[in-house]
């Protein structure tokens, strides 16, 4: 059956231009109409009354609240690969349609892993900061000494896309690569020639250990003191994934006791954090704002697609990104 009115939606923020340009083509759109701020909770709840559709951000807890303030409401985007954020079954109960934006992200976000990993290894800030304070003093043989990474090994714990994407940069750098997953990928394990470890074994084996697993109820809290202490003294810990995944507490003692022996983290337990955050009490680490995704290409193909899943969702036809509850 033909539809005679565009279906109503909620945005969550001001998305870039060409997004919004799809949404008001098919929809009839309102808006929280700020760039940089999240919605607040009641205005969130208020925006979604009226709505069938509701794009949204990982600033945003969509939960069983939220669904109940929304009655008409069929399908959820986010624009994001991560939905931790998103009560799925409360979403389910009421046959709400979720999806997300996958494989726009994988290179950019492998890219920041990357980064992180090297920038870490080679006291990267540590060093600027240095030459900021006005402390470089004349060239000595140990000043500023960082770990190699050309053919050491690499460990990538939750090898999904993002993962396998960090796991093929290793082959350039002659690296033995390991992974850990909840089950053993044999197709992963012949195109990318990575060996698949428990976590215990991948941790006391790998050089570099990069963590791009989601945040479920499982992986919550998954690396604490027993974890960093497998690690090995001269080990460099990363995290592009989600804060949650690591006890920060722990972390900063392990670094503070050596092991591991540096960190890049773009992912935090509370985002966003400030700069008395104990993490920047120790001085072997890279942070960086939560901005795996963050290129211009790639935040543009996030916000079209996650517009264009939103009125596919709407318009009954297909699109391949929906999250299976
Ligand atoms: C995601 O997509 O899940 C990132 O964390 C935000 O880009």
């Amino acid at each position: 059956m033909e539809r005679t009115a565009k279906p109503r939606v909620f945005v969550t923020r001001r998305l870039p231009e060409p997004a919004m340009a799809i949404l008001h083509e098919h929809c009839a759109v309102s808006l929280w109409d700020n760039v940089e701020t999240p919605i607040p909770r009641d205005e969130l709840l208020r925006g979604v009354a009226m709505v069938e559709g509701l794009l949204c951000l990982i600033t945003d807890r969509i939960d069983s609240e939220v669904v109940a303030a929304a009655p008409h409401l069929r399908a959820v985007s986010i624009m994001a690969v991560g939905y931790d954020n998103i009560d799925r079954a409360a979403l389910a109960a009421r046959g709400i349609t979720l999806t997300n934006t996958p494989d726009v992200l994988t290179e950019t976000t492998a890219d920041l892993a990357w980064a992180l990993l090297l920038a870490a290894a080679r006291r990267v800030v540590e060093g600027q900061k240095m030459i900021e304070r006005g402390e470089w003093g004349p060239w000595y043989p140990l000043q500023m000494v960082g770990q190699d990474i050309y053919g050491r090994v690499l460990g990538v714990v939750g090898a999904g896309r993002i993962g396998q994407a960090v796991l093929r940069r290793g082959r350039g750098f002659a690296m033995q690569l390991r992974y850990h997953n909840r089950r053993r990928n044999p197709t992963l394990e012949a195109e990318i020639g990575a060996e698949y470890r428990t976590l215990d074994d991948l941790l006391s084996e790998s050089d570099v250990v990069v963590v791009t697993a989601p945040l479920t109820a499982e992986t919550r809290g998954m690396f604490g003191a027993a974890q960093f202490a497998r690690m090995k003294p001269t080990s460099i810990f990363v995290n592009v994934a989600r804060g949650p995944l690591v006890r920060e507490d722990d972390l900063v003692a392990a670094l503070r006791a050596g092991r591991p022996w540096a960190a890049g983290l773009d992912v935090f337990e509370r985002e966003p954090i400030g700069p008395d955050h104990p993490l920047l009490t120790v001085p072997n680490v890279v942070l960086t704002p939560h901005v795996g995704s963050a290129t211009v290409t790639t935040r543009l193909r996030m916000a079209t697609l996650a517009a264009e899943n939103l009125v596919a969702v709407l318009y009954g036809r297909p699109t391949p990104h929906i999250v299976r509850h």
